[in-house]
């Protein structure tokens, strides 16, 4: 008999290899401080409780839960809901058919299910150096190589570097990008620039992700009408995500994709093994809101109170802290990426802004791609949960931790 122990199991060694691979980074236990009664929280990207359509969606779910038990039912993705989604593209300026639009449990569904299809273990993807977190953790566990191209918050990505890479070698399995309201930087693409990544994304029969998650929420001049999203330049290479999370509500847990028909069958297969179904009761709920003809009104709404938060948070950043950061004006979505000097490590910094002045944000690193340093000096400040009056207030906190970082 000896004391060794015994060989780890398949299994441990499973375990191990995950908790290695999939390990989430210091940030989240900084964020989860940020949850602290009193804080002002700028650091996670939520939409305004108060404007969630509860009203208009309560009304849908009495009314389902009367009359068709199928809502509690297993189900087959909702066609009318199909239809419905083609409608609201086509208000994105894109035409597609309900045979191209494929329903998934939000739109992280959609990316875990295109990261399937599309990455083999080791492969390689190309990344903006700063990125929704969301996909660096959907591709993980796959270990692939990232091509890291440059991105900022006056143009997002630069297409040059895109170009320059798909020039130097084969394509990567794909491209992720987010068009509009860019997560955390901010940025909308312009009209050359989406044309320009249309074509190579042809050119190199490499499928662009395009993550429209904020697309809807667009604070454009009245009159003014928002750049369409890549599909609408390509139908073949650009592989749409939608989400009704930003424009009814998250905890609904519906999105989309629109890809090439003939993907969706194995899209299906794919999602069969992770979840079966979307909720059937989401589905029907969301279409049973989108059939009463409310949701431009509401979209109207979220549009014009969310712009107000946005420059809140302008006017607030002029007032307090012009000539000591840079920060951008976004044209759509949730969020303001701020520059300081770069010897400020905002991972340190939120740690004081929460002890001392309880206000938090999300430090730049949570979002560098491969644990880069290049954005350890900026920080991501979401305003669309915030009232302008916790705006104004918690800015006021964060010029003050800044202005003593700052000496
Ligand atoms: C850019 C981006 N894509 C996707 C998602 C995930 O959204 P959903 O709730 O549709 O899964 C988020 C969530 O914050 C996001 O910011």
């Amino acid at each position: 008999v000896t004391d060794e122990p015994p060989a780890p199991s398949a299994a441990e060694r499973a375990i191990a290899r995950a908790r290695q691979v999939m390990r989430q980074s210091t940030l989240r236990e900084i964020l989860a401080l940020a949850a602290r009664p009193g804080v002002i929280s700028f650091a996670v990207g939520l939409p305004a409780t108060s404007l969630f359509p509860a009203e208009g969606l309560a009304r849908a779910a009495a009314e389902l839960l009367a009359i068709d038990r199928r809502a509690l039912q297993y189900g087959i993705p909702y066609p009318p809901l199909k239809g419905q989604i083609v409608e609201l593209m086509r208000l994105r300026g894109v035409t597609c058919r309900p045979e191209q639009v494929f329903l998934t449990t939000g739109s992280q569904q959609g990316m875990d299910l295109l990261v399937r299809l599309l990455l083999v273990p080791g492969g390689r993807v190309m990344l903006e150096s700063t990125v929704y977190d969301g996909m660096p953790m959907a591709i993980k566990r796959l270990e692939p190589e990232i091509l890291a191209v440059p991105t900022d918050l006056d143009h997002g990505i630069d297409v040059d570097a895109v170009e320059r890479h798909l020039r130097a070698g084969p394509a990567p399995a794909f491209l992720y990008l987010i068009t509009d309201g860019h997560n955390p930087l901010g940025v909308s693409l312009g009209e050359a620039q989406r044309r320009r990544l249309a074509l190579l994304a042809r050119q190199h029969r490499m499928p662009i992700l395009e993550d429209d998650a904020y697309g809807f929420l667009y604070y454009g001049e009245p009159g003014e009408s928002p750049a369409p999203p890549l599909r609408a330049h390509e139908d073949e290479w650009v592989y749409y995500l939608g989400s009704f999370s930003k424009i009814l509500a998250p905890g609904l847990r519906t999105g989309w994709i629109v890809a090439p028909e003939a993907l969706l069958p194995t899209l299906a297969a794919l999602k069969h093994g992770a979840d079966l179904d979307t909720p059937s009761f989401g589905q029907r709920m969301i279409s049973s809101y989108l059939g009463t003809g409310e949701l431009p009104g509401h979209l109207a709404r979220l549009r014009a109170e969310y712009r107000e938060r946005r420059d809140a948070l302008l006017a607030a950043l002029e007032g307090r802290l012009a000539g000591a950061v840079r920060w951008n004006r976004p044209l759509a979505g949730m969020f303001v990426w701020v520059e300081l000097p770069e010897r400020i490590d905002t991972a340190e910094l939120v740690r004081t802004a929460i002890e001392d002045e309880k206000v938090a944000f999300s430090p730049g690193a949570a979002f560098a791609v491969q644990g880069s340093r290049h954005a350890d000096h900026c920080l991501r400040l979401a305003f669309a949960h915030l009232t302008p009056a916790e705006i104004a207030e918690g800015v006021e906190r964060l010029a003050r931790v800044i202005e003593r970082a700052l000496g």
